[in-house]
């Protein structure tokens, strides 16, 4: 699967933007500020319909615009697909395939999935369990659309019976047939939100564990442990048993939304004891697993953004990164860096289709690759080849 072409209305600090994109690597250089992280994540907002970095459209729309777009021309076994997201001030999001509004833009998750790799990405160790819970839930929501149905209807019925208990304290009254059937509702979606977590954990962490030492070229024992209040045989009559308590604190204080996953190197929490190398290499395995299990679940290569990757990783790492775009693990890639001659470097003498993008201040242009200014004729050859057989690249 790729992306082949993008256009951007007022989506950041892009006021228009219109590009064609390589089928396999694309570097996107500038200097700091300049959009190339924004690009990335208009990437992942034709994907998974919101930005991977901020939480409001108020944030994704160009300061003082009132609308924003972001265009995609997808290229997915055979067949293209023009998808388009596009927010006004004051209204409902619109998510189109094909001209086709989705009626809930949560039928659009996993149909073109992508893996992000970014410099935040620590924060799923370092940071609260909301993130990590969110992290794999995204993973499961592409891979499961049930999942993600059960989801969305857990936390409605959480926030219900939230309210529900705010309510009895705030007018001192208590109906246990209401707070029952949102109790058994929580339960039976609960648990199985629990299975599937657990076994998802399961069959990610093989990849996991070999991608971290491939990547760290260590053999430290790393692990993911899933704990769960459901775990335990009797949830349902621990759960009941929390009534009193949620009375008083006015909340749900048991259920899948306390979950957490730890992460662990030989045996010992990553977020304490792992150095800040071992963290970032954490992270990365983790997405690389992400990135085979997608590949797995949907019978193809998920869009790979890597964002300011280089300057997270040391010569060992990012050779043994380069490896694995030699040996065309991945399909699609981005990669964004500061300092150009060091990606010029680094992909120089891979084979494959590369575009090099220059970004200054929302504005992109297309730079030519060092053998490209040779022979400018051969470039342009290759452009109007491109043109002449639009599906020419293989494609998994
Ligand atoms: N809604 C918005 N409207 C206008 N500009 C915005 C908006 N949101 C972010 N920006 C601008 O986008 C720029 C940041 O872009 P981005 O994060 O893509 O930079 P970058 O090239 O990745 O930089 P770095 O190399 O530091 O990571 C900042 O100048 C910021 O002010
Ligand atoms: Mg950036």
């Amino acid at each position: 699967m790729r992306l082949e072409k993008i256009h951007l209305l007022n989506f950041k600090n892009y006021e228009e933007l219109s590009l064609d994109l390589s089928p396999q690597i694309n570097c996107i250089l500038g200097e700091n500020g300049s959009g190339k992280t924004n690009l990335l994540d208009a990437i992942y907002y034709l994907s998974v319909t919101k930005s991977a970095f901020s939480s409001t459209e108020q944030q994704n729309v160009r300061h003082d615009e009132p609308y924003l777009l972001t265009k995609g021309v997808f290229f997915k076994q055979d067949q293209h697909y023009t998808v388009s997201c596009s927010w006004q001030r004051g209204q409902k999001k619109q998510v189109k395939n094909d001209r086709i509004p989705y009626e809930k833009l949560s039928e659009h998750i996993g149909h073109f999935p992508v893996v992000l790799i970014s410099p935040d990405d620590t924060d799923l160790i370092r940071g609260a369990s909301e993130l990590r819970r969110r992290f794999f839930d995204g993973i499961l929501s592409q891979i499961d659309a049930d999942y993600l149905t059960d989801l969305i209807n857990y936390n409605h019925v959480l926030r219900q019976r939230n309210a529900l208990l705010k309510q009895f304290a705030d007018r001192n009254t208590y109906d246990s047939d209401l707070l029952d059937s949102y109790s058994d509702q929580l339960l039976d979606v609960g648990y199985r939100l629990y299975q599937k977590r657990s076994e998802f954990l399961k069959a990610l962490i093989p990849h996991f564990s070999l991608h971290y030492n491939n990547l760290s070229g260590q053999k430290e024992e790393v692990d993911i442990r899933y704990t769960s209040h459901f775990s335990e045989e009797s949830y349902r009559s621990v759960f009941y048993n929390a009534y009193r308590k949620d009375l008083v604190l006015q909340r749900t204080t048991q259920g899948i939304h306390r979950d957490d996953y730890h992460f662990q190197i030989n045996e010992y929490p990553t977020k304490r004891y792992g150095s800040q190398g071992q963290q970032k290499s954490f992270v990365i395995a983790l997405k690389l697993a992400q990135f085979d299990v997608l590949r797995e679940e949907k019978k193809l290569k998920p869009i790979l953004l890597l964002d300011d990757i280089f300057d997270k990783l040391d010569d060992f790492r990012i050779g043994k990164l380069t490896e694995m775009v030699v040996a065309h693990s991945f399909g699609q890639l981005f990669v964004t860096d500061a300092r150009p001659e060091r990606t010029r470097s680094i992909f120089g003498n891979i084979e494959g289709e590369k575009k090099y993008f220059t970004v200054h201040r929302g504005e992109v242009t297309e730079t030519l690759t060092e053998g490209e200014k040779d022979q400018p004729d051969q470039h342009q050859n290759r452009q109007q080849d491109r043109q002449r057989e639009p599906n020419n690249v293989a494609e998994e």
